[in-house]
């Protein structure tokens, strides 16, 4: 391949270690729907990370399997087209392990150490009394792997992810550096939308987690939506009276607001305004309880989520047809990945059963010794 005439390659992935929530939706799902139907994109793959997943599950694999079929499920639910996207299993690529060994070498364990997602992940898991896994130390190389096999110049991430293409970036120039042009430098694609770029738990904590119990799942029923919304959301806790003026900023209620609503929600649901910013004027002012705020955002979100759990019955009741989507995408990228992998092997030189053509080589270089 030439990698100056580089096409349009998206990549993109999750690890599977859980149903996806509405803050996968707001950040990643919903513009990777859009991404897919621009008509600007050469290719686009989601890969299912479960090689990633497992450098901190290695104890709990099962967890990972069951997982994957959940994420394909919220994939294909949310409006992913298998017809326009590459769904693939990371694990059934082998191209990818390999890359990730020659690339480790390219890396310091100074550098590793330095990336701040990583140095966050492990102080949030608490590594410290186990130790910690040395794959889950250098999975940002494993993750420069992923990219560069697919030759995907555009990443699109949640800013968590933004040391991660510094470090592929960092392995590309090196790589190519030292054996020639070979690999493509990739960039990170950000959501627009700041507030949809990490949206928080319903507690207000910056993360929606499963051990926090603060998600909203994308496969939720009514019911618990409902009661995630109206149960736990932390709203400001200085509005103790509806006339009391209250504070939007920071109110996990208008958090999912800026990221879901529409204009048109108001028309069908709350008509004394036309818009998020009428409501929240009024909110200020004070005069705006809660409950009716809270009741509105169900609205909101049934209005996204309902479509969705629909297609997700619809797949669920059908996984022969899932299996073999992500069969014939997992076929499809391992021979994508496998020619980015005879690319590098030839780029390095390690390529001894390519054409017999070391023969003669080895032969010179024997001939000139003995002479
Ligand atoms: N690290 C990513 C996450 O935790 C998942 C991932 C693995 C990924 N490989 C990737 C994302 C390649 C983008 C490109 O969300």
């Amino acid at each position: 391949m030439d990698i100056t005439s580089q096409k349009n390659i998206i990549l993109t992935g999750d690890r599977p270690t859980g149903r996806l929530h509405i803050g996968h939706y707001a950040g990643s799902l919903k513009q990777r729907v859009q991404l897919q139907n621009s008509g600007k994109f050469d290719e686009i793959n989601i890969l299912i990370a479960d090689d990633q997943a497992l450098t901190d599950n290695a104890d709990n694999p099962g967890k990972i399997r069951d997982n994957i079929i959940n994420v394909v499920l919220d994939y294909l639910s949310v409006g992913i087209d298998p017809e326009k996207c590459t769904i693939c299993v990371q694990s059934a690529l082998p191209a990818l392990h390999a890359l990730t060994f020659y690339y480790m070498n390219l890396v310091t364990t100074a550098r590793l150490s330095r990336n701040p997602t990583v140095k966050a992940e492990i102080q949030m898991r608490g590594f410290a009394a186990e130790g910690l896994p040395a794959g889950f130390f250098a999975y940002p190389v494993s993750q420069a792997a992923d990219i560069t096999a697919f030759n995907a110049n555009v990443v699109p991430v949640g800013d968590d992810q933004l040391p991660m293409i510094e470090q592929t970036r960092e392995i590309v120039e090196k790589f190519n550096r030292i054996y020639g042009p070979t690999l493509v430098l990739p960039n990170a694609m950000l959501p627009d939308n700041v507030t949809q770029r990490r949206l928080p738990g319903v507690d207000g904590k910056a993360k929606m987690s499963k051990s926090l119990g603060n998600c909203i799942y994308l496969s939720d029923d009514p019911k618990t939506v409902k009661k995630q919304v109206n149960g736990k959301m932390f709203t400001d806790p200085t509005h103790l009276r509806i006339e009391d003026p209250g504070h939007t900023e920071g109110n996990v209620v208008f958090t999912y607001l800026d990221a879901f609503c529409k204009d048109e929600h108001f028309a069908t649901y709350l008509p004394e305004y036309s818009n998020l910013d009428e409501m929240k004027q009024h909110y200020r002012r004070g005069g705006l309880g809660d409950g009716t705020c809270k009741k509105f955002l169900v609205n909101v979100l049934e209005e996204t989520l309902q479509p969705i759990r629909t297609q997700h019955q619809k797949w669920a009741s059908d996984i022969d047809t899932v299996y073999d989507i992500i069969l014939a995408g997992t076929n499809a990228a391992k021979e994508k990945t496998n020619q980015t992998l005879a690319r590098v092997c030839d780029a390095m030189r390690i390529n001894y059963f390519k054409d017999r053509t070391i023969i003669k080589e080895w032969e010179t270089l024997l001939r000139a010794a003995t002479h």
